[in-house]
């Protein structure tokens, strides 16, 4: 008989990335939530009550832990109770507290996953699932790249496996913030990101060394979504027309193209707004945008736009980053697959 493992799963931060991992996590059949954090008894206790998450202290100290109690919510212990009860926890903490946090993972002897807000210096490994995700398989810990690594990978990557090799030249229009965000900006200027070339393209070599790529980005006062205005010059002999090259993003998974002029979508509100109309949860929109009327392909030289969910295309990579270091799931377009599958169900609900 087949044993059927359900992964124990904690998450660490439950915020704008933590909490879309854990529904998304929770939506699987072959894994599970036991726990969520919250560093005080706050915004977020209720949803995590909602969902029926054990709420659990980012902190070990009795005091705090007490102060839920207090303010009328079940606290099942610390940091350090949760990662006695998990296989593997997905740390979701704001960006570059990671360090102090994954000593408490290794003492603990769980698996962990960072994401984007960490340095792969840190965590030594990177994940994405349309580059490596062989690579990550069985190993301890790992991070899921930022959302615009995740975006760029998943239009690049087959491209330079058809080709064999790639140099891109990319933009990055950053949004100034999330929507759930009041702290950040700007709110009325074009901000660029003076360190030449930007650490957005450059990271995409964490998950992908053969392809190479440099950035310059730019943040603009919006909070819906980033667009990338993409150069990419193929080898001689690449044999692609644009018309191929965009069969080949419609065969691969968490890709959307549509036509701007026929469809009347030609900005990112309108994508994300036929996001909420497919009544994704809080309007997410999981797959890279790409504008077929955008793409060109000139000689060597491909042009495109593309636009990035930046709150959520993240999240599914974490599930299959899951699979891939406990090692349940080798072929990564069989556990895209299943994520998926899991999520668009729920997702209709
Ligand atoms: N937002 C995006 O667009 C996006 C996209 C891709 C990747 N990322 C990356 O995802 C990570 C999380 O970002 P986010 O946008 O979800 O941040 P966020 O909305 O600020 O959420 C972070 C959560 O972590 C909690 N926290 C604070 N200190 C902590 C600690 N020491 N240990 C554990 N948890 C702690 C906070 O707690 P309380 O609420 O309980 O106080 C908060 O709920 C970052 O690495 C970020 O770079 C973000």
């Amino acid at each position: 008989m087949v044993r059927i493992m359900t992964i124990k799963v904690a998450i660490n931060g439950y915020g704008t990335i933590g909490k879309r991992v854990a529904d998304a996590v929770d939506a699987q059949d072959d894994m599970e939530i036991v726990g969520v954090t919250k560093t005080r008894p706050a915004f977020g206790c209720d949803l995590a009550v909602r969902k029926g998450y054990p709420i659990f202290c980012t902190y070990d100290d009795a005091d705090r832990i007490a102060a839920f109690g207090a303010a009328g919510y079940t606290c099942h212990g610390g940091l350090s109770d949760l990662l006695e009860i998990a296989d593997i926890v997905v740390d979701c903490s704001p960006g570059k507290v990671g360090a102090s946090n994954k000593e408490k993972y290794e003492s603990a002897g769980i698996k962990w996953i960072f994401q984007g807000g960490e340095k792969h210096a840190m965590t030594g490994n990177s994940y994405t699932s349309s580059a490596n995700h062989t690579e990550n398989l069985g190993v301890e810990g790992t991070r899921v790249v930022s959302c615009n690594t995740t975006g760029l990978s998943r239009t690049l990557v087959p491209l330079y496996e058809h080709c064999g090799s790639l140099s891109v030249e990319c933009t990055m229009i950053r949004r100034a913030a999330d929507p759930g965000d009041s702290s950040k900006g700007p709110i009325n200027a074009i901000k660029p990101v003076l360190k030449v070339p930007s650490h957005h393209g450059p990271d995409v070599m964490t998950v992908k060394p053969e392809i190479q790529i440099n950035s310059m980005a730019v943040a603009v006062p919006t909070t819906l979504m980033h667009v990338h205005v993409i150069v990419a010059t193929l080898p001689e002999g690449h044999g692609l027309t644009t018309e191929s090259v965009l069969s080949m993003w419609n065969a691969r998974p968490r890709i959307v193209i549509m036509n701007g002029s026929e469809t009347g979508i030609t900005t990112t509100a309108e994508v994300m707004e036929f996001a909420r109309d497919i009544g994704r949860k809080w309007g997410d929109l999981h797959e890279i945008f790409v504008w077929e009327d955008g793409v060109k392909l000139e000689g060597n030289t491909l042009y495109y736009f593309q636009a990035i969910h930046q709150e959520s295309d993240v999240i599914p990579e974490n599930v299959d980053a899951i699979r891939a270091l406990m090692n349940t799931e080798p072929d990564w377009m069989a556990s895209v697959a299943k994520t998926d599958a899991a999520i668009s169900s729920y997702n209709h609900l």
